[in-house]
């Protein structure tokens, strides 16, 4: 068993130690523990002296364990006082037969314990380090510097031309199973909404016409508002909904779980959010759902995709997949199949499972093979290229509004970008480069549009049929 550390470059070395008590399975799952803690930094340490982490895996069977352990840990807590009077931090954590038996009572005892787990949740071990070191403020402020960043962009950025891109929000907490996003990216942070309204205007001011808001987790977004409430995402849609010249508005990527009834209802009540949404699911089946950590079901998620449509009714959903999570079966998999076909995406990502050190699935039992994972995923891919091509012959005929963002690559052409997202390219007059121009749809390819200039702008982006 390995414990080499594969900890990023970037991040400095951390040192843990481990106190077993009892059987050879304790040792063997003392042993395990160090090694999914090594992709996060944590190198072995000889004793509990100045580590950043200590794990006490305790054991039952003995007389007296308890008393053992609470005599341990009132040592400890002298030394984490101490590690915590240098400016740094001691995670400690209590795992094995004792903290399963007696884990409210070893929190109640002992408060500045940081993780309780019993012997089924060692895999979990990562995410409860990154929440536990997350819970202090000053390891936030080191370890994930989002405040920091932001203030420090400077006021005025350089132009970005039609299409602008503006983070919003920042991490992940939902802890995936198989994402290393809440590891390396930390907690979930959002900017404040009139620092995001002051930087549209200003995007706005310098030319740009359409906004995708990004971030990890964008739905997730909880501001600080202008009035001292906290806002979500669909207050500050509406709030940029009213810079005058933004036509356009996008967000990505977001969570199913985060689609609030204000978001859904935002998409029927905005004209200028774009009824185009990149919605991942990873997968159709509610086994494998609930193995990834996802927090809802496949019906949830169809769900979620009527209520967008019955909001806006032209709504395109696009999504992620990943074939071959370890215990996908191929039931699980047929699933997924059923999902993509009843919904119908006009576009979506799809990936093979691949193991991220760290990650809980990474250490899941059943991974599938290799070619298994491939021949799932061409089959994914088959059907969601099948479903985009579909979509955009579908676009053929139709009136619709094309931002203009520059010059195509033939001479006389322009491209631009369909409300869909889709790339268009129309003959065109570099003068309307930035501007909002109607025009019909004239073919439908794989990956993009052609189209011709009808005439003047106009705000909403219907979809009608063009007059014959
Ligand atoms: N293996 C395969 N795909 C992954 N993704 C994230 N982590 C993994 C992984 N370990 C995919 C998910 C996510 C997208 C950005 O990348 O589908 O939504
Ligand atoms: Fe967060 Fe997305 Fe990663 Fe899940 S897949 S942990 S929601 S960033």
């Amino acid at each position: 068993m390995s414990t080499t550390p594969l900890a990023p470059a970037n991040q400095p070395r951390k040192r843990l130690f481990v106190k077993t008590w009892g059987c050879q399975m304790n040792v063997y799952d003392s042993a395990r523990m160090a090694d999914v803690l090594a992709p996060l930094g944590y190198a072995p340490a000889e004793s509990a002296e100045g580590a950043d982490m200590v794990i006490l895996n305790t054991c039952h069977i003995r007389e007296k364990a308890s008393e053992k352990l609470f005599s341990e840990l009132g040592r400890l807590r002298s030394a984490k006082q101490a590690k915590e009077a240098e400016g740094g931090r001691m995670v400690l954590a209590v795992a094995g037969c004792v903290a399963q038996a007696e884990g409210a009572e070893i929190t109640a005892r002992a408060p500045y314990v940081d993780i309780v787990l019993g012997p089924q949740s060692y895999h979990r071990l990562p995410e409860m380090v990154a929440r536990a070191t997350r819970a202090a403020g000053a390891v936030i402020e080191t370890e994930f510097p989002a405040e920091q960043k932001f203030d420090q962009l400077p006021e005025a950025s350089a132009p970005q031309g039609p299409i602008a891109f503006l983070t919003i929000q920042e991490g992940c907490d939902k802890f995936c199973s198989f994402c290393v996003v809440p590891y390396t990216r930390g907690a979930e942070y959002s900017r404040p909404a009139a620092a995001i309204l002051a930087e549209a205007r200003r995007l706005v001011a310098q030319g740009t016409r359409e906004i995708a808001l990004l971030g990890q987790n964008v739905n997730a977004y909880h501001g600080e508002g202008p009035d001292g409430a906290t806002w979500g995402l669909a207050r500050l849609l509406h709030a940029l909904a009213e810079i005058p010249d933004l036509a356009r508005l996008r967000y990505t990527t977001s969570h199913p779980r985060d689609m609030d009834d204000a978001l859904i209802a935002a998409h029927g009540a905005i004209p200028s959010l774009m009824p185009f949404l990149h919605l991942p699911v990873q997968s159709g089946s509610d086994r494998v759902l609930k193995a990834m950590n996802r927090g809802h079901t496949a019906d949830e998620f169809r769900r979620i995709a009527d209520r967008l449509r019955e909001a806006r009714p032209d709504l395109a959903l696009s999504s992620d997949f990943i074939a071959g999570h370890p215990g996908e079966t191929e039931q699980d998999h047929q699933a997924t199949l059923t999902l993509i076909a009843e919904i119908g995406f006009a576009q979506a990502f799809s990936f093979k499972y691949s193991p991220r050190p760290g990650t809980p699935a990474a250490g899941a039992p059943l991974h599938v093979a290799e070619s298994e994972k491939d021949r799932r995923l061409h089959e994914i891919q088959a059907l969601l290229r099948d479903q985009q091509e579909r979509f955009n012959r579908s676009r053929q005929g139709m009136r619709c509004d094309i931002l203009f963002t520059g010059l195509g690559r033939h001479p006389g052409q322009l491209a631009g970008r369909s409300p869909w997202l889709q790339p268009v390219h129309t003959e065109g007059s570099p003068a309307l480069i930035g501007r909002v121009v109607v025009c019909e749809i004239t073919a439908g390819h794989p990956n993009s549009l052609a189209a011709r200039i009808l005439g003047g702008a106009t705000g909403d982006p219907n979809q009608e049929k063009a007059a014959a």
